[in-house]
Order: structure tokens, then C-alpha cells, then sequence
């Protein structure tokens, strides 16, 4: 496959001729070969309709600031008025100007770090309970460990920890909703007849998925003790004006919180254990790390802030892999970006994945090096798993700390190695980037030593593996 198939004809301006459904069948393959032909701004153009993107910090941080000319629009498919998939997609991510902002302050107040300390011991426990299914000489699947684990954790740290069943059956519906939506809302995005033939099947999940949410809800709400889950807290917050969120508000926050953690949090999660199996060094150095300053235990809330390896490796997993691999916004009047003018209501895409992997800004930038992080520090749009400005991911302080409890509970029990020779892929789908067909691992006693394993599969492509413990062997 190939987006481009001539360069075009408008001679100075970074414009390629291709298939705009290209992106979405291979994101990365299409910015790469745009990004190899126009480096910091590129539009791709079909009969007349274009998808502009931007590749470099600067353009980045236009982007991402100027909330006037550049709106959030992450939901290609609203549905009708009054329909469930409206309500469902009017969430945070889909809201603009003073709307968002009022709605940011009313959101921010439950991922806020007093907040969040409340969910560490049930956070360590359901770690704990992850490690424990383990044994060695199993053979596992991170992929699905992972995500299951964060199902878990989401549903519980969102809708409480008291409701674990429906809880779980909300983030199951959300996840089957995210999906569909991402199927059917490409194909609206570059307006496809053929991939809008899911339609009714998306609004029919819609539909269960609002009712599983209004149920829990109306728990929440009838719930004789104050509860500090995410839900519970929304339902008491108010606004500077004494306002709270209406129902419909509430059920758009809930879905949109649900599918903005779950699969970026546990794919960054597979992404690091990945990437620690591959690398032995670091992943032993690491480990000495942990059995210093853990003992064997879970991180205590204070023992977070001070694991400087642990921080490195999480650093540089989510440069080379970024679960956010690249999102969007619709212009409301045109701009230039660059050389490029812009008009109204072209989708502009900004990606973590491609500007994490410039040379100028990463020195061999596709290979895992906890190291470089002791000498670099580059500037908030050239380094954005989380993105930056008004719109900054505001459950990254969680995401972090879910990550950080996970890995040295996991770490500190076992060992894992890749399946020899299992195929490893990995795609941007619905702006995320995951494995696409498992993350296969024999897990190990925690003294069998970490040993790289050869492996197939397009992660080659994504990530330099070749890296050898001998090369640029500094402390990591
Ligand atoms: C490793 C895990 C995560 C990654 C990589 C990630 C990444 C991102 C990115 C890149 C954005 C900006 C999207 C855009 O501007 O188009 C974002 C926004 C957001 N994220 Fe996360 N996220 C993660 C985890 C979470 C968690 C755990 C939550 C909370 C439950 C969360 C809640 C949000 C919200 C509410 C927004 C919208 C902010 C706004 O529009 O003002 N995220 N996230």
C-alpha cells in the first residue's frame, strides 16, 4: 500500500497526491512517507478534499494553543439530537471555548494528586492480584493481561469499588462502543458510504451502553455513604457558579473517561514490559533499582517520585512507543501552517509517534534508551505522550501512577522473555498505538535472568531492536 502516489503539481506547496483512507489503514506508514517528502507540515490530497498534518514541535505547539482556530472534534459520528451516541460523545473531548473550560475545571478536580492518593492501596492490591495469576513457566499474552488489568482498575477507580460487576460491564460496553466508533468514524471522516454500514450496529451499542451508565448513576446517586470514585465526585462538583453537571453531561464525561484511560494506559503498560524483555540490560538495572528501594514490596505513595530508573524507562517507552499515537483538530477559518495555507474545516492531525521519532530532536530515535534522559530535556511539544497546552491529559498524573505500581509489583516477582520467534505487530487504531496481535511471553522466577529473544512482525519497523546491552552501555 501506498498513500502517495505523485507528488503534486503545485509546485512549491507541501501537497501529496494519494488515498485519504490510506491514513486510517496504516497511519504511520502514510505519515512516514509524507513526513519523508515535506518534514514539518504535509497535506494529503484526494479529488479535491485534504487531511493536513504537522510534524514539528513548533507547528505542534500551534496547534495545540490556538484553541480558537483549532477545535477538538474527536468523534466523527454524533448521531442524531436526541440519540444516545449524542449524549455519549458529548464528553470533554468533543467540547470547544468556554464549554470546555468550564467542563475542564468541574473534571480536573477528581484527577488531582489528593484525589488520586486515595486510589493507591486499592491500586497496589489489584496489582498484586495481576501478579498472583502468574506462574512460572506460564506462557502469556500481555496484550490481554494488560488490558484486562486496566479494565479492572478503570472501572473500579471510575464508578467505584463497591459496584466491581457493573462496573465491569460498563467498561466491556465502552470498549466494544470505542471501537465501532473508530470504524465507522474513519469512514465518516473522508465521508465513505461503505464503511458507514455499521451505523445502526454503533447506536444499538450506544443505547446499552448509556443505560449500563444511568444505572450506575442512579446507584451513586440513591449510595446512603459518599463514595470517591470519579463518577461519585462529578455527581457532587460544582462550578464557581454552584452549577453541576446535568445528566446527559454526565454520561458523556463518564463514556469519554472510560475510553480516554483504558487502552492508552495499558498499552503503555505492555509497550514498557515489551521493551524491558528486549532489552536486558536495562531491564536488569532496573530490577536492582526496585530491589533496593522496594525490598520485594509495592511502591508506597512517597516511594513513587524516587525510582529515577523507573522514571527513565517509562520516559522513553512512551517516546518510542506512544499509546496516543496521534490525534486531531478541525479548523474553524484558515490558517497557514508553514508554507501551507489551511481553509476551514480540514482536519489537521498532530502525532506524538512522528515527532517522538525526529532525528533533530532524538538522536537515533528509534531505539529504547532510558540513558539519553539523563541529557536531554526537550521542550513540552517535542516530547507529548500525554499531548500539552489547554488540552493536557488530565488523567496523566494516574496513568503514571498506575504504571509505576504495576511494574515493580510485576518486575520484582518475574522474569519474562518473548516467545521465540513470535510475531509482534503494532498499529495506531483510533488514534492508539497497541499491539495488534499479542505480546507473547514465558514468564520466568525472577533469577532466570531477562535474555533478549528474536522476534517477527512490523515491530521492526516501529522500534530499533538491534540495540544491544554492549551498545552505548552507560547506566541506564
Ligand atoms: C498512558 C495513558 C494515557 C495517555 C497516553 C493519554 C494521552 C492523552 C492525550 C494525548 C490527550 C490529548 C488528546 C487531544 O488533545 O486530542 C489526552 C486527553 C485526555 N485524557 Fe488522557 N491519556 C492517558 C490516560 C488517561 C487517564 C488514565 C485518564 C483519566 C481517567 C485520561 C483522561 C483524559 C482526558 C479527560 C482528556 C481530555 C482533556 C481535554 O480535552 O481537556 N487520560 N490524553
Amino acid at each position: 500500500m501506498s498513500a502517495i502516489t505523485e507528488p503534486t503539481t503545485l509546485s512549491s506547496l507541501p501537497v501529496v497526491r494519494g488515498k485519504l483512507l490510506d491514513f486510517p489503514a496504516d497511519p504511520i506508514r502514510c505519515m512516514r512517507e509524507l513526513q519523508r517528502c515535506h518534514s514539518d507540515v504535509a497535506a494529503l490530497e484526494e479529488a479535491g478534499s485534504r487531511l493536513v498534518f504537522v510534524f514539528s514541535p513548533e507547528l505542534n505547539q500551534k496547534v495545540l494553543t490556538d484553541m480558537r482556530r483549532f477545535h477538538a472534534r474527536f468523534f466523527a459520528v454524533r448521531g442524531s439530537k436526541n440519540s444516545s451516541q449524542r449524549r455519549l460523545t458529548c464528553g470533554i473531548l468533543s467540547m470547544n471555548g468556554e464549554e470546555h473550560k468550564r467542563h475542564r475545571r468541574l473534571v480536573a478536580g477528581p484527577f488531582q494528586k489528593q484525589s488520586i492518593l486515595g486510589y493507591h492501596a486499592d491500586l497496589v492490591r489489584q496489582a498484586e492480584e495481576l501478579a498472583a495469576d502468574w506462574k512460572p513457566g506460564q506462557e502469556r499474552d500481555l496484550d490481554q493481561d494488560m488490558n484486562r488489568f486496566l479494565l479492572g482498575v478503570t472501572s473500579q477507580i471510575l464508578f467505584g469499588f463497591d459496584q466491581r460487576d457493573l462496573a465491569y460491564e460498563i467498561g466491556l460496553a465502552t470498549e466494544r462502543w470505542v471501537t465501532l466508533n473508530h470504524e465507522i468514524g474513519m469512514g465518516a471522516l473522508v465521508a465513505d458510504a461503505g464503511i458507514a454500514q455499521n451505523y445502526d450496529r454503533l447506536l444499538h451499542e450506544a443505547e446499552g451502553l448509556e443505560k449500563l451508565i444511568r444505572r450506575m448513576i442512579e446507584l451513586r446517586r440513591n449510595a446512603s455513604a459518599l463514595s470517591n470514585d470519579v463518577l461519585s465526585l462529578l455527581i457532587r462538583a460544582r462550578d464557581d457558579a454552584g452549577q453541576g453537571l446535568s445528566e446527559a453531561e454526565l454520561i458523556g464525561q463518564a463514556a469519554v473517561l472510560f475510553g480516554a484511560a483504558h487502552l492508552t494506559t495499558a498499552n503503555s503498560l505492555t509497550w514498557t514490559l515489551f521493551l524491558l524483555a528486549q532489552h536486558p540490560r536495562v531491564a536488569n538495572e532496573l530490577v536492582e533499582e526496585l530491589r533496593v528501594e522496594l525490598g520485594g514490596q509495592a511502591p508506597t505513595w512517597e516511594q513513587l517520585e524516587r525510582l529515577p530508573r523507573l522514571e527513565r524507562v517509562i520516559k522513553e517507552s512512551m517516546r518510542v512507543l506512544p499509546a496516543s499515537g496521534y490525534s486531531q483538530r478541525i479548523t474553524t477559518e484558515p490558517v497557514e501552517l508553514g508554507p501551507l495555507p489551511v481553509l476551514a474545516h480540514t482536519v489537521v492531525v498532530f502525532s506524538q509517534f512522528m515527532t517522538h521519532h525526529r532525528a533533530d530532536q532524538y538522536p537515533e530515535p528509534e531505539r529504547f534508551r532510558p540513558e539519553r534522559w539523563l541529557s536531554i530535556n526537550p521542550g513540552p511539544y517535542a516530547y507529548m505522550p500525554f499531548a500539552n497546552g489547554p488540552r493536557h491529559c488530565l488523567g496523566s498524573y494516574l496513568a503514571l501512577m498506575i504504571m509505576k505500581i504495576a511494574l515493580p509489583v510485576v518486575l520484582q516477582r518475574f522474569c519474562l522473555q518473548l516467545v521465540p520467534n513470535a510475531a509482534v505487530n503494532g498499529k495506531i487504531v483510533s488514534t492508539m498505538l497497541g499491539p495488534t496481535n499479542g505480546v507473547h511471553v514465558q514468564i520466568l522466577p525472577p533469577d532466570a535472568g531477562f535474555r533478549r529473544q528474536p522476534v517477527r512482525g512490523n515491530i521492526h519497523e516501529l522500534v530499533d531492536l538491534s540495540d544491544t546491552d554492549e551498545v552505548g552501555a552507560v547506566a541506564a
